[in-house]
């Protein structure tokens, strides 16, 4: 697995980060800072994107499926927490195969990108189109000094509008030290100003251990260098076979499977070998963010790393089990598509009925561990 944001294309390196600093937002970002909060900015209004990820949520939200802002319209996915996205490079095939970008299959290539979809989706949002946002922005408070930034004429071309507003939501997502601020007790235990208890410590050598959690082969707890803080994600992709959730309205349709990376939100991938692979998601406020992973499936950390260490050795505590007492595993993905699934890294590499590579009282000191990198900590 690739070292974090060791990838191409991101204007950010997380080399030289200092200790956080109050915002100062360029203009630009202050204008992201007002369309992120603006709740006109749906139809009907209501609905901004702060609704879904809210600052106090680890910059996600508690709910398993977002719902739209219009009756009925649910998402598919279980919002992310979009917090020190930006040390994300933007997506590219690199020798870990595909690597960042931005969604859970990293369809938008970058923030810019990202941020022309919520505005428009039916399921979110729900414009009919981008000029009827740009006529909320023209209508809104903020739109003299919009004008001021992006030019007296910046509504003129709808286009060159859509652009910009997606353009001020992107540096308010780089600048806000809020969204990465490295003030979880981990931080502070890094540099020597808190102590992380004993059992804080042994979940965190359990979560590092190749033979125990490996949980940093994808999620690394250390930086590129010593100075540089972890973001625990690589940004690579992986297809952990997670049980479906029938709390996804899509899924009553036996036949809909959301594939990740091949489909069918995103679109230009065919590699079959890539079906059902998902973003590895930053563990950063992790506490903050339940339910767990794309489909929400799971509601507690507890039993997320109880499902890693007891998805093969206990498959029946997971997915659904027939009359005859058969296990239908990977229940989440056609069945031509079940040799995906990660089966040789550890904690994977357990046979059925085997001992889990982690036991209760050591699930229960990860979770501990995991506790620690709740931002906003006071040392
Ligand atoms: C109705 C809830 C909702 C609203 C409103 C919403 N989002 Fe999201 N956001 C999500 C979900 C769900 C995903 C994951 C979708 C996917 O993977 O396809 C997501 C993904 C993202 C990501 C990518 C995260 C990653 O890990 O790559 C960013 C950045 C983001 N949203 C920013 C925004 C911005 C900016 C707005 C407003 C223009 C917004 N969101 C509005 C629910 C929402
Ligand atoms: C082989 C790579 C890999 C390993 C090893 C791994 N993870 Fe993950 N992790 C992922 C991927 C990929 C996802 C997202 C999967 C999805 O949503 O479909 C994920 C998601 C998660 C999430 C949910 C994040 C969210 O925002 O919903 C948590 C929590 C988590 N992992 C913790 C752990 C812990 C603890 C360990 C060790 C016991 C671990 N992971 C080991 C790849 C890995």
């Amino acid at each position: 697995m690739a070292g974090c944001g060791g990838g191409g294309g991101s204007a950010d390196t997380v080399s030289g980060i200092a200790a956080p600093a109050p915002s100062e937002l360029s203009a630009a970002a202050e204008l992201g800072k007002a369309i992120f909060a603006d709740t006109s900015l749906s139809e009907p209004g209501g609905m901004s994107c702060q609704t879904c990820h809210q600052p106090d949520k680890g910059h996600a939200t508690n709910d398993v499926v977002q719902t739209g802002v219009v009756t009925g319209h649910a998402g598919t996915r279980n919002a992310p927490s979009i917090g020190y996205l930006k040390y994300s490079p933007n997506f590219a095939y690199t020798d870990d195969g595909p690597t960042g970008g931005f969604f859970r299959d990293g369809r938008a290539m970058t923030f810019t990108a990202q941020a022309r979809e919520p505005f428009v989706n039916p399921d979110e949002m729900a414009n009919p189109d981008a000029a009827s946002v740009v006529a909320k922005v023209k209508a809104a408070a903020y739109a003299d000094r919009f004008k001021a930034v992006w030019g007296s004429g910046v509504f003129d071309d709808v286009q060159n509008a859509y652009d910009k507003i997606t353009v001020s939501l992107a540096a308010y997502e780089r600048e806000e030290a809020g969204f990465a601020p490295f003030t979880s007790k981990f931080d502070y235990w890094r540099s020597g100003k808190a102590s992380l208890t004993d059992r804080e410590l042994q979940g965190l050598a359990l979560f590092n251990d190749p033979q125990k959690g490996n949980c940093a082969a994808c999620h690394p707890s250390t930086g590129p260098d010593a100075r540089t803080p972890p973001l625990f994600t690589d940004f690579t992709y992986d297809n952990l076979g997670l049980p479906r959730n029938p709390a996804i309205p899509a899924n009553a349709d036996p036949d809909y499977f959301d594939l990740g990376l091949c489909g069918p939100v995103r679109t230009d991938i065919s590699d079959p070998t890539l079906c059902g692979a998902f973003k590895v998601p930053t563990l950063r406020n992790i506490a903050l963010t339940a339910p767990y992973f794309h489909n929400g499936v799971i509601a507690t950390l507890r039993d997320v790393v109880r499902f890693y260490v007891t998805r093969d050795t206990s498959p029946e505590l997971w997915y659904p089990v027939g009359a005859g007492g058969e296990v239908r595993k990977y229940d989440d993905l056609p069945a031509r598509y079940h040799g995906n699934v990660n089966v040789t890294e550890v904690p994977y590499d357990r046979p059925l009925g085997g001992t889990p590579a982690l036991d209760d009282d050591e699930i229960d000191q990860v979770v501990e561990f995991l506790r620690t990198l709740t931002d906003g900590y006071q040392p």
